[in-house]
């Protein structure tokens, strides 16, 4: 059994699918979502479906082991950044080596890096007159949008679209594609048994 954390900051239609897409798989289970804001509609979903949510404040994060303890005590192995805005601090990221995730909405390593969250980056994208954009799916290290790339994938970008045009493409190859990428990245965690196997 793996034990997965969401991190999410807004409206978390990512750590929904992600939860739903696992739903029925016993291997995996999804105890808590995290989150830096109070009033994120992320908790909404939770609630909707049945996975306890917390909050924890900036500082917390950043100078406490509060978040760390949580998912100590909650067994959890492996963590997802699912639109969660802050950095993730060092104590996470020495608990936590190659084991957690992020998604990029846009072709890193163009439109990455500190600011470029959200529908900015899809502006910039429309602004410099792109013919394409995407997601990527990437370990984090202690930068924003930096880490080993596990996965890519590309929609187009005509001239005609707007930056939410792009947006709608990019949520759609991230409902397609991210959760079946962060079941091959715990299938492939030292220790777990390869969920390909367990299906042959
Ligand atoms: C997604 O586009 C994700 O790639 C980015 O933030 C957005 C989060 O959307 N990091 P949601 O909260 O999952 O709806």
């Amino acid at each position: 059994m793996i034990k997965i954390a969401i991190f999410a900051s807004g409206s978390g239609s990512n750590a929904e699918n992600i939860a739903q897409y696992f739903s029925d798989k016993q291997e995996v289970e999804i105890p808590v979502i995290i989150s830096n804001k109070a009033e994120a509609f992320v908790h909404q979903r939770a609630k909707q479906l049945g996975i306890e949510s917390v909050t924890f404040s900036k500082k917390q994060f950043e100078e406490t082991d509060e978040v760390a303890n949580l998912l100590t005590e909650r067994k959890i192995d492996f963590v997802v950044l699912a639109g969660f805005l802050l950095k993730v601090p060092a104590n996470l990221l020495n608990n936590y080596p190659n084991r957690i995730v992020n998604i990029h909405p846009a072709l890193l390593p163009k439109f990455g890096g500190k600011g470029m969250y959200g529908d900015r980056v899809h502006e910039a994208v429309v602004a410099a007159g792109e013919k394409e954009s995407g997601i990527t799916i990437h370990y984090i290290n202690e930068n924003y949008d930096e880490g080993d790339v596990i996965f890519q994938a590309t929609c187009n970008v005509a001239t005609s679209d707007t930056a939410h045009d792009v947006a709608e493409k990019v949520h759609a190859l991230e409902y397609k594609y991210f959760p079946a990428i962060i079941e091959k990245a715990i299938a492939a965690l030292p220790g777990t048994v390869s969920l390909d196997k367990i299906n042959d």
